[in-house]
């Protein structure tokens, strides 16, 4: 795709020649077109290096060849990325002006606009902004985030409004051309691992990063869906427009999930939930005694399980994480969890431990039927995902 970077003036337009390398990464040929106040924030040498070409620069409107360069650019382009968008870019496009290459190359009728808003979130929040958005959403532009996290204001914290990481608004981009095939389904997802406390500071727990569960929320989100995520602890960015539950025992999680089950369409089990969980947690901090020390495990409740056997309309997919006879065994849990399939994975596969953006699944079905995939991104993963249960509902 033919993608022209727009870059407004905000802080996180520092973060520009990153989104135009992830971007060509991708296989997009890429141009950047900067507002003057971006240049503030970030020169146009280092926005010309990573576009690898000359940038549409405050003077040039002009070509040589007495072409206007926005109508040029709109005619180039398949999209306009917004990165970072500002409050007063998402302004002046929603009025209609054309005093900044951004404004002026959506009147010049560039197919698809989309901006990926960055500000403090009490400007995110404003009804001006508001309103804005809502403008520009009825012409059909799309929005990635913003996200919650740090905010670049001094003593501001975090907070909505920060721009999605570059690596995150690659991957959501599909999501704005897919249809909304999901529109009317609830779906429910976990994610991530859990913690079971031995005492106030200690827990039993594994690595799980939550980057499965959070890209399939985002995918059933884009999808159409209404999303409910179950996440258990987990320092990624909160996915956009998904109700979140945080939680963190195997008891927590399973009640957030049980309150939405049976109204819901599909359930996505992507967590790593603990298994084992102390006979006897302790509410004190335990000083520690002697050179061994014994523990004493008692099984956590089998939260796919106790769902499954209560299910009706609903698609259950789980996932499963086995070091051999990989198959059999997923056809195993899944007929015995009652799931409608389980996406199989080896933890040893090269590349495909914990915390990875890309993953190499085996779709299994409960009679052992199975599909095996080629390793891609965790969102194309979601995207089968979903797929696969549309087929079967
Ligand atoms: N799962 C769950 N509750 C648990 C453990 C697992 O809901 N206490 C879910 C996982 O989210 C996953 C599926 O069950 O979707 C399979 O997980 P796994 O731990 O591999 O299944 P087990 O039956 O516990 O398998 P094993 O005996 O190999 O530990």
């Amino acid at each position: 795709m033919n993608i022209l970077l727009a870059v407004s003036g905000g802080v996180a337009a520092l973060k520009s020649p990153s989104v135009a390398r992830r971007l060509q990464e991708a296989g997009h040929a890429v141009k950047i077109a900067a507002t003057d106040d971006a240049y503030h924030f970030v020169t146009e040498l280092s926005l010309a290096i990573a576009a690898g070409d000359a940038i549409f620069d405050r003077e040039a409107w002009f070509l040589p060849d007495g072409q206007a360069r926005h109508i040029d650019l709109a005619r180039w382009a398949d999209m306009l990325l917004v990165a970072p968008a500002t409050a007063d870019a998402l302004a002046s496009a929603a009025l209609g002006k054309a005093d900044d290459v951004i404004s002026a190359t959506i009147l010049a009728g560039v197919p698809k606009v989309v901006w990926v808003p960055a500000m403090n979130t009490k400007m995110w929040e404003h009804p001006a902004v508001k309103k804005n958005v809502a403008t520009l959403q009825s012409y059909g532009h799309g929005f990635l985030g913003p996200v919650f996290g740090d905010l670049a204001a001094k003593n501001e914290g975090s907070g909505m409004g920060r721009m999605m990481e570059p690596t995150d608004i690659v991957a959501a981009l599909p999501s704005l051309f897919t249809s909304k095939d999901l529109e009317g389904k609830k779906v429910l997802v976990s994610a991530g691992p859990t913690r079971e406390y031995l005492d106030p500071v200690r827990f039993i727990s594994n690595p799980s990063s939550g980057k499965m569960g959070y890209a399939v929320a985002a995918a059933a989100q884009a999808r159409g869906a209404e999303v409910h995520l179950v996440s258990g602890p987990s320092s990624l960015p909160l996915p956009t427009g998904v109700n979140i539950s945080k939680v963190e025992s195997a008891e927590q999680m399973l009640s957030a999930l049980d309150a939405d089950f049976d109204d819901c369409d599909i359930l996505v089990m992507t967590a790593a939930v603990a298994d084992w969980k102390a006979a006897d947690q302790k509410q004190e901090k335990q000083a520690k005694m002697g050179d061994t020390q014994n523990l004493e495990l008692t099984r956590t409740p089998d939260i796919l399980k106790t769902l499954s056997s209560k299910k009706k309309q609903q698609i259950v997919v789980g996932f499963a994480m086995e070091t051999h006879k990989g198959v059999e065994r997923a056809a195993d849990k899944a007929t015995r969890k009652k799931m409608d399939f389980i996406c199989l994975n080896y933890p040893r596969k090269a590349g495909s431990a914990f915390g990875g953006d890309s993953n190499e699944v085996t779709i299994v079905m409960p009679d052992g039927e199975f599909q095996e995939l080629p390793r891609m991104t965790k969102r194309e993963i979601a995207e089968i995902i979903f797929d696969k249960a549309l087929g079967l509902g």
